[in-house]
Formats: C-alpha cells, sequence, structure tokens
C-alpha cells in the first residue's frame, strides 16, 4: 500500500510499504478516506523528536472498516469509524478512568500510546491508503449515517476537536466565563470554539497570523495579534483589569516572539499575567521532556523558565497532557450530527495522498492559508 513515510528532517515522502493488516483477533483493518496533518505532525517534520527514518505519520484518521479480527463483536465491516489518536486498551487503570491518552498497556514502560507518532509506541499512522487499529472495538467510534455527508467535521474527532475541547475542561472553563486562548492554529481554534460550546461570555484568540486570526473572529472570538499588541495588556483591558478567567495554551514548546524566534516559556508566563487570581490554566500544547536540538539552554533539557512566584502568588490552577480523546468523542460527534458544531470550518485543503510531502512544506511554514489540511488516500 502507499504511506507518507518520514525519512528525516523536512523529508518526507510517499513510498510503497508493508501493507497494513489483522495482526491480533481484536484488530480492525481500516480503509482510510481522511487523515490530517496536524500541528504534532510537524515536531516530527522538523526533526525535533527521536522519530524513527521509515515510521508511517498521520494519527487523525477516518475511514471504513474493511475487515475485523475474529475477536471483535462490536465494529462490522462496513462502519464508517473515526479514530481517536490515542490508542487505549479501555481496562488498565488509566482508560476504566477515561484517561486514554496515557494507557498503560499498548506502550510499555510509558503512559499512553499513539499512531504514527515519536515516543507512543510501534504503531504506523493513517496517512496511508489502510490502517490497523488494535482493540478495535474500544477505538473505533462509529459514526453515524450521515458519516459521508459530513466526513471534513467528523474526521476532526480523531484529535483536534476533543483536543481543543479538553484545554476548556483543564483550564475548567464554565457558562458565562471570559477566555483567552494562544495559539490560533487548528487546536487553538478548537479550544475558542469549544468555550463557546461551553458558554463562555468572551472569548480572546492570541496568535500574529492573520488568516488564522480571521478565523478566531469568524467563530466570534475576539483577535490579538501578539506582534502588534501586548497581548496580556490586550486581555487585562477587556476583562476590567482582572485578566480572563480561564486560559488555553495552544501553542506548545515552539510558541514564537513577534519576531519569529522560539521562545518556549513564552505563551506559559503570559498566560500567568492574562489569568485573573484563582483562574485556571489548561496546557494542551505540547512540551517535550527533553529538545535537544532546541537552541534555549533550559529547553534542551525540556525545561522553562516559568513564573512560578506569580502563578504561586495568584493561586492559579494548571492542567496539562496528552488529550483523551475518547472522553468527548461521542458527545461532540452528537453536536456535530444533530447541526450544533461544524468544526470544519478551519479546513483550508483537501488533498491526495500524493500531494502530501508538498502540503508539509507549506503546512510547516504556515504559510499564509494553510490552516487546516485533509489527505484522501482513497480519492
Ligand atoms: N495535547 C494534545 O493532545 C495535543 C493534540 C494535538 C496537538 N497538540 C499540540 O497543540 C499545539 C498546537 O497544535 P496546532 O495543530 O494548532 O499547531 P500549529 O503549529 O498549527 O499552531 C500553533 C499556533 O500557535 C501560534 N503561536 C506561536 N507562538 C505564539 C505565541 N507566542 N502566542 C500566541 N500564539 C503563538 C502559531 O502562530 C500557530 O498559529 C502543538 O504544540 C501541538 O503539538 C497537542
Ligand atoms: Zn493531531
Ligand atoms: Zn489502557
Amino acid at each position: 500500500m502507499k504511506a507518507l513515510v518520514y525519512n528525516g528532517p523536512r523529508d518526507v515522502s510517499v513510498k510503497e510499504v508493508a501493507d497494513a493488516k489483522i495482526e491480533h483477533p481484536m484488530d480492525v483493518l481500516v480503509k482510510i478516506t481522511t487523515t490530517n496533518i496536524c500541528g504534532s505532525d510537524l515536531h516530527m517534520y522538523e526533526g525535533r523528536t527521536n522519530v524513527e527514518a521509515g515510521k508511517v505519520l498521520g494519527h487523525e484518521n477516518l475511514g471504513e472498516v474493511v475487515e475485523i479480527g475474529d475477536a471483535v463483536g462490536r465494529v462490522e465491516v462496513g462502519d464508517i469509524v473515526c479514530l481517536p489518536f490515542n490508542i487505549s486498551c479501555g481496562f488498565c487503570k488509566n482508560c476504566e478512568r477515561g484517561l486514554t491518552g496515557f494507557c498503560l498497556t499498548l506502550n510499555p514502560g510509558t503512559a499512553g500510546a499513539a499512531y504514527g507518532y515519536a515516543g507512543m509506541g510501534p504503531y504506523s499512522g493513517g496517512q496511508a491508503e489502510y490502517l490497523r487499529v488494535p482493540y478495535g472495538d474500544v477505538n473505533c467510534l462509529v459514526l453515524p449515517e450521515d458519516a459521508g455527508e459530513k466526513e471534513n467535521d467528523y474526521v476532526m474527532l480523531a484529535d483536534i476537536f476533543p483536543t481543543g475541547y479538553e484545554s476548556t475542561e483543564l483550564a475548567g472553563v464554565k457558562p458565562g466565563e471570559t477566555v483567552v486562548v494562544y495559539g490560533a492554529g487548528p487546536v487553538g481554534l478548537m479550544a475558542a470554539y469549544s468555550a463557546f460550546i461551553k458558554g463562555a461570555s468572551k472569548v480572546m484568540v492570541v496568535d500574529r497570523l492573520p488568516d488564522r486570526l480571521k478565523l478566531a473572529k469568524k467563530i466570534g472570538a475576539i483577535p490579538i495579534d501578539y506582534s502588534k499588541e501586548s497581548p496580556v495588556g490586550q486581555v487585562l483591558e477587556l476583562t476590567g483589569g482582572e485578566g480572563a478567567d480561564r486560559g488555553c495554551e495552544c501553542a506548545g514548546y515552539q510558541a514564537h516572539d513577534a519576531e519569529g524566534n522560539e521562545q518556549p516559556n513564552l505563551t506559559m508566563n503570559q498566560l500567568v499575567r492574562s489569568v485573573k487570581p484563582t483562574g485556571g490554566i489548561g496546557v494542551i500544547g505540547v512540551f517535550v521532556p527533553e529538545d535537544p536540538k532546541a537552541s534555549d539552554k533550559l529547553e534542551k533539557k525540556g525545561q522553562i523558565a516559568f513564573d512560578l512566584g506569580l502563578f504561586f502568588s495568584k493561586g492559579l490552577q494548571m492542567g496539562s497532557g496528552q488529550a483523551n480523546v475518547k472522553k468527548y468523542n461521542r458527545h461532540l460527534c452528537n453536536l456535530i450530527h444533530e447541526g450544533k458544531a461544524k468544526p470544519s470550518f478551519i479546513v483550508s485543503h483537501e488533498l491526495s495522498l500524493k500531494e502530501a510531502p508538498d502540503a508539509y512544506k507549506h503546512f510547516d511554514a504556515r504559510e499564509k492559508g494553510w490552516t487546516k489540511v485533509l489527505l484522501k488516500p482513497a480519492a
């Protein structure tokens, strides 16, 4: 089968690889019809992880079940399914609490497994014609009858919609509250969208890329261009000097300053200053335990200079981690099905698998208009 393979930094190509197949009685084999490129793929693309050459990338996957293992009981051939990016067993002590992003079974020695991702187990990604889904009954979200018509919405359930939603959960967003989101990439836009779904009264979105800020505005958020004005000053002004009730970190360790230089502690410290005393911060942007290629000395060891003193004296709370997609995907799926949510508003490109290497280049450069790329391997 054909798949998008990581060869080395900024070098991916579509190659013929071994066919995905049923390897265990609980596996399901899915023919991929939509698979997205994610901001998280770019950490690998840019050579900032230890992902091995030859890895098939792709963790935001949707498709049709074409074969099931002998022990699969719920999922059937022909079902259209969306797969959470985290692969989980469903029975370990984290999975049973809904913390499927920290499954203890599928990536022994660590907590958390994913398709096509550095450090998340041996699993191949879905930027390919077919994908092997372990523990198929656990990991397949079977989609309703409008799956085809709303495919570009439902595919967002694999990662960024539940991930953005989880950042609002970690921050503790409640109806009527004010929320600031740092980062207007796909994840930040989904965080802002989720904050509105949860009844936020005011949502402010910080970025410096005009096309992304425009999308934030389109869904009713207040765009703040940090290359033109101080985001902290703006948030304070918009909240009567208090700060936002809640803040979401959706940029991660590769956050940039206004000039475009990487500064890994920037958004975290701006959040501490933007959120009101006793408020909450949800950190869903990725931070890594080590980053040898970073220019910042602390960041090389996975550390940042964090304003803990101010964080403490303000009595702030914070949550972080890989999103537990399965905890939210069914409810968010219902919102899409009932016409109450349309996360495809961020889609900028629908391309074939063959066009993926070029798409990586454009998306990595955060070129104007490249907000979210969907690949269609079966088209
Ligand atoms: N925790 C999880 O489960 C999970 C899942 C998916 C993605 N992620 C992570 O979330 C982050 C965002 O993902 P994405 O797909 O939206 O990526 P992206 O790279 O497309 O978006 C990041 C955005 O942050 C903006 N940004 C950079 N520095 C900033 C700053 N100082 N202030 C405000 N905005 C700034 C960039 O301009 C960009 O638009 C990445 O770190 C990604 O790895 C985490
Ligand atoms: Zn993703
Ligand atoms: Zn588990």
